[in-house]
């Protein structure tokens, strides 16, 4: 499958930063961990230790959230115009773009994926965000209201709204995007002008590190952004549960989201929550079929199926389904998998063993209970996390390879000839966060699109993201939208003011 072509090796100035000591950012310092402990970061395409990163825990969080309060109760953050503040988050993008190459090399390091699309996606993605959210900054408005008061006949109120930042909010991101994910989460936080304390997946910290010391540069006040690295029971589970932060904002498995939910209660902090899917793709036989197979196909496969939103039920109209089956899967074997500094690399490996094991325990669960894989089905190679781009067919709605979200390139391919009960199909999830469908028929596309439970949409295409578009989901999918307008919302607190004149 993968052909062994040019290596380019990663630029020096990304070799020296992962050789250096990773500390944490507390109130504008790099400090060691207060335990003084660190732990590993893997380069998935080898299993070999990339780096030793200083470990947050409780008290790591404790500094990071007291320097996130005080940057918030009494720093110069609050007294910055929204101008200053937009201009601080444009600044931000600028250097994240001058260091593109820099930032990609460290994504392709500790994710894994390929340094075309980290290059390509990942890092002007980020750029992108915070543009779009350095414009919001001065645009946060609240509105007047005419109000009639019964009960005080005769006087005369202005009444209106503030939209004022929630506070101090609290972090936790995933590993499958590491810097587009804290740009999701720091873009909105500082466009409103609350206080941060992020916390990066324990798989990836390091292009997270590096973006803290951008935002140094770009002259963010001390205690604005604070990053504690370390692992999610312990760093990431203080954070969610600490009384003095205000919102917490998540992103990661459902399982987790309801953990943190819980640990949300004791101080009743805001909540947000962009969890797992298991999203259906649906294919008419009256499509345009070269194009619904290579969409179906990037939109499992892209990411090597380590998207919330990837595509991973396909459902395909009976008449066609062959034909899609053997297209997607032609594709498929096309993929070449090895390391992503490889430069015909379309594939890279998964994130860390536990991916690995993960997704080749949900195959051998799919085939003992009778799935077939037309292409893939397990391992490639033996170094390293990859796995083989993987069609299924022969599965059920019962298969846990149909229920579950595996996060993995693997599609179970289910044919389908009655839209109505293709529609109860699709639906029968406990997630809600994306779907896709692929049809000529423009009426047939918004019907459904209009009945399928899910926060996004996508009709002849997929995985199409913009800075403007409202991202989120339905039922198990989350709570609250990331991007676009409506992101701000869960960063601001609604004051009315009413005043007797
Ligand atoms: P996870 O949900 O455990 O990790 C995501 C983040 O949450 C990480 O920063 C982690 O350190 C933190 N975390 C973990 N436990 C925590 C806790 N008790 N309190 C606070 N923070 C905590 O996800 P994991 O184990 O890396 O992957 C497992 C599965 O989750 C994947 O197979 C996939 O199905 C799903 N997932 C979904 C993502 C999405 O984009 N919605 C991203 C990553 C994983
Ligand atoms: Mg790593």
């Amino acid at each position: 499958m993968a052909t062994a072509l040019k290596i380019v090796p990663p630029e020096d100035k990304v070799t020296s930063f992962v050789s250096r000591t990773h500390q944490m950012l507390i109130h504008g310092k790099w400090t060691e961990a207060v335990s003084g402990k660190t732990f590993p970061t893997y380069n998935p395409a080898t299993g070999e230790v990339l780096a030793r990163v200083a470990e947050g825990d409780r008290a790591d969080i404790d500094l990071a959230v007291k320097a996130a309060r005080t940057a918030f109760d009494s720093g110069p953050w609050r007294k910055l115009t929204p101008s200053e503040r937009g201009r601080m988050i444009w600044k931000l993008a600028d250097l994240i773009e001058e260091n593109l190459e820099e930032l990609a090399e460290l994504e392709t390091l500790d994710n894994g994926k390929p340094l075309k699309i980290a290059r390509a996606a990942d890092v002007p993605l980020a750029v992108d965000l915070f543009r779009y959210m350095a414009g919001w900054a001065t645009k946060i408005e609240g509105t007047t209201i005419p109000i009639s008061v019964a009960y005080t006949p005769g006087v005369q109120y202005l009444a209106y709204t503030l939209r004022e930042p929630v506070g101090v909010v609290g972090q936790i991101i995933p590993w499958n995007f590491p810097l587009l994910m804290a740009a999701w989460k720091l873009g909105p936080a500082l466009a409103t002008g609350c206080t941060v304390v992020l916390k990066p997946a324990e798989q990836t910290p390091l292009s997270c590190l590096r973006l803290g010391e951008l935002i140094q540069e770009a002259g963010f006040p001390d205690g604005v952004v604070n990053i504690v690295p370390g692992y999610g029971e312990t760093a990431g589970a203080a954070l969610a549960a600490h009384p003095n932060v205000d919102k917490v904002a998540f992103t990661g498995s459902t399982e987790v989201g309801k953990l943190i939910l819980q640990a949300a209660a004791g101080n009743l902090k805001k909540v947000s929550l962009e969890l797992g899917g298991k999203s259906p793709n649906v294919v008419f036989a009256d499509v345009d079929l070269d194009a619904a197979i290579s969409g179906a196909a990037s939109a499992i496969f892209f990411n090597h199926g380590q998207c919330c939103c990837a595509g991973s039920r396909l459902y395909v109209e009976d008449k066609i389904f062959d034909k899609v089956v053997e297209g997607v899967s032609e594709q498929a074997r096309k993929i070449n998998v090895g390391s992503g500094f490889d430069s015909s690399t379309d594939m890279g490996p998964l994130v860390s063993e536990e991916q690995l094991n993960r997704v080749c325990g949900y195959l051998e669960s799919g085939f003992s209970e009778g799935a077939k894989a037309v292409v893939g089905g397990g391992r490639h190679g033996d170094k390293g996390y990859f796995v083989k781009p993987t069609v299924l067919v022969n599965t059920n709605e019962k298969m846990k390879v149909v229920r579950e979200e595996i996060f993995g390139p693997v599609v179970t391919a289910i044919p389908f000839s009655d839209p109505d009960d293709l529609t109860v199909q699709a639906n029968d999830t406990v997630y809600g966060l994306a779907a896709g469908i692929w049809t000529r028929d423009i009426k047939k596309a918004h019907r459904l699109a209009g009945q399928l439970r899910a926060g996004t949409v996508w009709i002849n295409c997929y995985n199409i993201f913009d800075a403007a578009l409202p991202f989120g989901g339905y039922k198990q999918s989350g709570w609250g939208r990331e991007m676009g307008k409506d992101a701000l919302e869960m960063y601001t607190e609604v004051k009315a003011v009413c005043s007797a004149m």
